[in-house]
């Protein structure tokens, strides 16, 4: 299916933790290049295969294939001594196959971004990593930062000389990639309601994690590119600010269990709640998504009915769109489409064997973002993918 595109690029389309991971190592299998283009090691994008879980941090998740030349671009923040370490993880294990590209032109995070990360109030109330990548940016847009490049020329920090090897310009060497008709994964991190710009503002990560990152992130102008959006049947969110559709009871609490919802870089347990088409729809148009992968289905079987957010209500008001005032935000009320649930449906291989519940489900999905879905994800095995026929 995506063998007819040449760049697809794989955007988080709520607030995270979606499943970005799992995508990325099912589509890297076709790609010449995988390329993080924002962020740092704020990010954990799992990978599953066989029961056994990777979760990477810096590196791509495309380096567990061997053909894959897996860039780091001038867009992401560095912090050299937990890259290193995550080498020496993957080295450990036998899962750095591909090579490793990083961009001298990337910013680096230094302890003392991390420090100033941990102590601030600004920090604490929006419930960051603590990896220092806010700092880190601050720094860049400050005109103040330090790159890789910079830091190499210094010549005095032994783990920047250790990964030096790594070290070259990326935008150049992807320009040359495109030239040779190679096909490049963009590799998002975060999600479209993190986004500095697009995101629940302040309560968001300081990149830009929609598809427009993507341009100065990694320094190339890609023209054939598929724009996949990943989401889950339900949201999630670690930290603090506006989740209109948490549930804070019972139910919360279920999603979370089945849904093994703590954080893959924090442990923090995520917070949860029913899908919500209003954000889900606005990620839609802010990124123009060509096409969404669904995953976690599998987490909804059980369920007597299981809801979807099609509005928000806030005093007589019915709003359609997603608000950018966080006041607003925090005092509406979801208004629901009730769906009646499903039985297990792991280990189905075909849309056409799925139960019709999860089929009108998916349909109304569909329907209401006005973009297909095409893989849907029904446990976290790398098997686990359903492709839907368009
Ligand atoms: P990412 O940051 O977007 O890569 O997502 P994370 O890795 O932080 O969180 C997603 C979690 O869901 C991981 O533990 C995945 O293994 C898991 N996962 C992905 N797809 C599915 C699915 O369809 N069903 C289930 N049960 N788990 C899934
Ligand atoms: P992946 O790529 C979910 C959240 C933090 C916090 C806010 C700002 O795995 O989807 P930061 O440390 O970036 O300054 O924190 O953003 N956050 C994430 N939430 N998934 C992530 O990455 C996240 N990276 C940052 O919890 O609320
Ligand atoms: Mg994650």
């Amino acid at each position: 299916m995506f063998k007819k595109f040449k760049n697809i690029a794989v955007i988080g389309s709520q607030w995270g933790d979606e499943g970005k991971g799992k995508i990325v190592d099912l589509l890297s299998k076709d790609a010449d290049y995988v390329v993080r283009f924002q962020g740092g090691d704020n990010a954990g994008h799992t990978v599953s295969i066989n029961g056994v879980r990777v979760a990477f941090h810096s590196v791509p998740s495309g380096i567990i294939h061997e053909n894959t030349i897996n860039v780091l671009g001038n867009g992401v923040v560095l912090n050299p001594s937990r890259l290193l370490k995550e080498i020496s993880y993957l080295k450990q294990h036998s899962l750095m196959r591909g090579k490793l590209r990083i961009s001298e032109r990337a910013h680096v995070i230094t302890t003392h971004h991390i420090e100033l990360d941990r102590r601030s109030p600004i920090s604490n109330k929006i419930g960051t990593t603590g990896h220092g990548i806010g700092y880190a940016y601050v720094d860049k847009v400050g005109r103040r930062g330090i790159r890789v490049i910079d830091l190499l020329e210094q010549g005095k920090d032994e783990d920047i000389k250790r990964l030096e090897e790594y070290i070259c310009d990326t935008s150049a060497l992807l320009q040359e990639g495109l030239e040779e008709n190679k096909k490049i994964l963009f590799e998002g991190a975060q999600g479209t309601m993190l986004d500095i710009d697009f995101g629940t503002y302040p309560f968001v990560t300081s990149s830009t994690t929609t598809v427009g990152g993507l341009f100065s992130g990694a320094g190339v102008r890609v023209r054939d590119l598929f724009v996949l959006g990943v989401a889950k049947g339900y949201v999630t969110r670690v930290g603090n600010g506006p989740l209109p559709t948490e549930l804070k009871d019972e139910l919360g609490k279920l999603l979370r269990r089945r849904g093994n919802e703590f954080g893959a870089t924090t442990g923090r347990p995520r917070r949860c709640g029913w899908l919500d088409l209003v954000a889900l729809k606005y990620a839609a148009s802010v990124n123009g998504l060509d096409g969404l992968a669904l995953l976690k289905l599998d987490v909804l079987s059980g369920f007597e009915e299981v809801k979807v957010a099609v509005a928000y209500k806030v005093d007589d008001e019915r709003i359609m769109r997603f608000p950018s005032s966080i006041k607003i935000l925090e005092r509406v009320n979801p208004e629901y489409k009730v769906f009646p649930g499903w039985g297990d449906i792991r280990g189905i291989d075909s849309y056409e064997a799925l139960p019709k519940e999860v089929k009108d489900y998916i349909e109304f999905v569909e329907d209401f973002t006005k973009v297909k879905v095409i893989l849907i994800g029904n446990g976290p095995n790398r098997k686990d993918i359903i492709y839907k026929p368009t």
